[in-house]
């Protein structure tokens, strides 16, 4: 499975070489999405999130300021709050200030250096809420701390539509192993982007500035810095479109010309037009993402748009396969 999200950094600097050799050895080619993220990554991304055509993280604020009181709502009384992938703990507290009485708050995140500080702040404003970091990645097991098990049940926030930068099948992973984490009886909160007019999630993808074509082209720059490649990114184009058939945007970095790049001693050959495939984002409707969660073991607990029903904010509570199958009507 795929860790995404804000910074991410990679522990692993073999991995990163196998998997950009793999990748570009393959018809077509492919860089995982996940290595956009370094530290010149994770600004750029920070600069989409603010652009005008980049609606996601507007509506998904606006969701939690005018709806935080009823999705916290969900979360029972005693409960521990975990937020898979903390970057910023701006969007959770919309939900802290509606749940006063948690047991504790565990932000899980790869980047020990943003967790600390962001829980040092929380800590400073929140002194009553116990805030317990987690450096971890959190597409794999990891244990929560004991403060979370003594707790009645467990409460995921999962928000930013990192979920959309799943393949399908791996969004079944994730959630499947958010319950195993979780535990019994869990509950889990969601930001997911949704389906919509295709010249919206074009324009979202395609930022007049340029931003998301330099945030595209950052991970070639990446490549040649961390693995002596000597990729021209100015010779490959930014191209990012809806696929329908899919449900999602595709990004990609196609090659002006006829072409050849050495990345760690082997060459690797471009035809004129060649693409890397770089990212999917994949867009769901609310009954589409309520259907793979069902397959999971998670009932939908309730469902929050934005005015324009751009975006989404989803509970669910997990009730086990069987019976989440079995109650189809919800
Ligand atoms: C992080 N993720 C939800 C973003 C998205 O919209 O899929 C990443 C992104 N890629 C291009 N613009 C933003």
């Amino acid at each position: 499975m795929v860790a995404l999200r804000k910074p991410q950094p990679i522990l692993d600097d073999n991995a990163f070489a196998a998997d950009v050799l793999r990748g570009l050895s393959m018809t077509p080619k492919r860089i995982p999405a996940k290595y956009f993220y370094d530290a010149e990554g994770s600004v750029l991304f920070e600069q989409i999130t603010a652009l005008p055509e980049y609606y996601p993280t507007r509506c998904e604020l606006a969701i939690l300021r005018a709806h935080g009181k009823d999705i916290a709502g969900v979360i029972p009384e005693g409960a521990a709050l975990v937020e898979f992938g903390t970057g910023s703990t701006k969007k959770v507290r919309l939900l802290l200030k509606h749940a006063p009485k948690l047991a504790c708050y565990v932000p899980v995140d790869i980047s020990a250096e943003m967790l600390e500080a962001e829980a040092a702040a929380l800590r400073r404003d929140k002194p009553q809420l116990p805030v317990l970091p987690v450096v971890a990645d959190f597409c794999r097991s990891f244990p929560l701390p004991k403060e979370t098990q003594a707790a009645p049940v467990r409460v995921g926030f999962f928000p930013g539509s990192t979920i959309g930068n799943f393949e399908p099948h791996e969004a079944a992973d994730f959630l499947r192993h958010t319950s195993n984490i979780l535990g019994a009886n869990a509950f889990l909160i969601i930001g997911v982007d949704l389906i919509k007019d295709t010249a919206v999630l074009n324009a979202a993808y395609n930022d007049k500035q340029g931003v998301t074509a330099k945030f595209n082209r950052n991970v070639l720059f990446r490549i040649n810095r961390e693995l002596g490649a000597n990729f021209k990114p100015d010779c490959f184009e930014h191209h990012a479109f809806f696929n329908r058939e899919r449900s999602r945007i595709e990004m990609h970095l196609a090659s002006h010309k006829r072409q050849k790049v050495r990345v760690l001693g082997e060459t690797v050959e471009f035809r004129a037009g060649e693409t890397i495939h770089t990212e999917n984002s994949y867009k769901y409707s609310v009954e589409s993402l309520a259907a793979l969660a069902r397959g999971v073991g998670w009932m939908r607990a309730g469902v929050w748009t934005d005015k324009k029903n751009y975006f989404s904010v989803q509970a669910f509570r997990f009730v086990g396969v069987q019976a989440a199958r079995m109650d189809l009507g919800e």
